[in-house]
């Protein structure tokens, strides 16, 4: 029996985020990156202290929650941390078990398993703690038939811009405090039975000025893959730190959305105003000698600045969106695997140089 069998997951359900404003950030979503209207709750459902706007694009659910009065907890939240995300929910078979057998083994209750019912037919829910004030919540949905889940209702807005080409999330990553990384991943492994991917050390990723730590954890099936990070000592300030003095605390970092055309899914984005890390012209003086032999045309891949790795297994097509609030905090990474199965280790030293000439903008650095 493997170690993860006692918590088999189906997938990512949805990523939750408190925002400041969900109808302006539905907007965002809807017509930056191609979101697709599917549920809403609020006033007209019946709520007197949120709103939550639920959009999906292929395999992706967000689901964009406000505070509609100053004594939510929502409303704390978002004080603290900005715009952030929540909660990371797991679809799973059941999640009474989900629940029983993570809290057994040390996870801190969120949510005591509930049955919530409508005409479309149950959901259950659970829920437990992970880093910072985050949290995951376990969705059993095999006996539902409606648009999201019961409390929402169909959202039907004639706006619909295109999509962008993303199909499902690749991975979320979490950035946890410094000296944190390891009680995280043991979390994970103890609690949710993950194993670990790969593991790379300060030295591996670090720039002149700043450095960082990271491991990744996954299950079985490898549909959920959490990559941690913990800062590490560089001569300046880590992109790492950096969020983590903004978002004041251990927070879920990016979100990584795959699609299988980069290159129509960047170009739509760019078209749409998303806005990316810069990637230096000189990086694609050297790629090539990294990477070898790639399908795609090299001069579209450095019109788009898009970066390029190769691990054993074959090779992958990356970028980051800046921070999509004012916090340099939360941001997104779009990514095509052509057999690849890491994250990009080889992009990060490129990467941080990017990230680190934003910082230095800002005077953060
Ligand atoms: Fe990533």
């Amino acid at each position: 029996m493997s170690d993860t069998e006692f918590l088999p997951i189906n997938g990512t359900d949805f990523v939750e985020f408190y925002v400041g404003n969900a109808k302006q950030a539905a907007h965002f979503y809807q017509t930056a990156f191609g979101f697709q209207p599917l549920a809403y709750a609020g006033l007209e459902t019946g709520l007197k202290d949120r709103t939550s706007y639920v959009l999906k694009q292929g395999k992706i659910v967000f689901v964009l929650t406000t505070a509609l009065i100053p004594e939510s907890p929502i409303a704390e939240h978002q004080k603290i941390h900005g715009d952030g995300i929540k909660t990371i929910a797991l679809w799973v078979d059941d999640a009474r078990k989900s629940w029983k057998e993570t809290t057994s083994r040390g996870a801190r209750s969120y949510m005591e398993p509930q049955t919530i019912i409508d005409e479309y037919g149950e959901v259950v829910l659970s829920g437990i703690h992970t880093y910072g004030e985050t949290v995951h919540v376990f969705v059993e949905r095999k006996n539902y038939f409606g648009p999201f889940m019961p409390g929402f209702k169909k959202w039907e807005p004639s706006y619909r811009p295109a999509e962008t080409g993303l199909k499902y999330v690749d991975h979320i990553v979490g950035n946890v405090g410094w000296g944190e990384m390891n009680k995280w991943v043991n979390f994970y492994g103890k609690v949710l039975g993950f194993e670990q991917l790969i593991s790379f050390d300060d030295k591996d990723i670090s720039t002149e000025y700043t450095a960082l730590m990271s491991k990744v954890m996954a299950n079985d099936n490898m549909r959920i893959k959490f990559p941690i990070n913990e800062p590490a000592e560089g001569k300046k300030k880590s992109q790492i730190e950096e969020y983590l003095d903004f978002y004041r605390g251990s927070g879920a970092q990016h979100v990584a959305m795959a699609t299988d055309n980069i290159i129509e899914t960047i170009s739509q984005l760019r078209s749409r105003g998303i806005e990316f890390l810069h990637v230096p012209d000189a990086y694609y003086d050297t790629v090539i000698d990294r990477v070898k032999e790639i399908d795609e045309d090299l001069e579209t891949l450095k019109k788009l600045r898009i970066l390029i790795d190769r691990d054993e297994d074959g090779y992958l097509l990356q970028l980051f969106t800046k921070p999509v609030e004012d916090r340099p905090t939360v941001f997104f990474e779009i990514i095509q695997r052509k057999g690849a199965k890491s994250f990009g280790k080889g992009n990060f030293k490129a990467l941080f140089e990017a990230i680190e000439l934003e910082q230095s903008n800002r005077g953060t650095l």
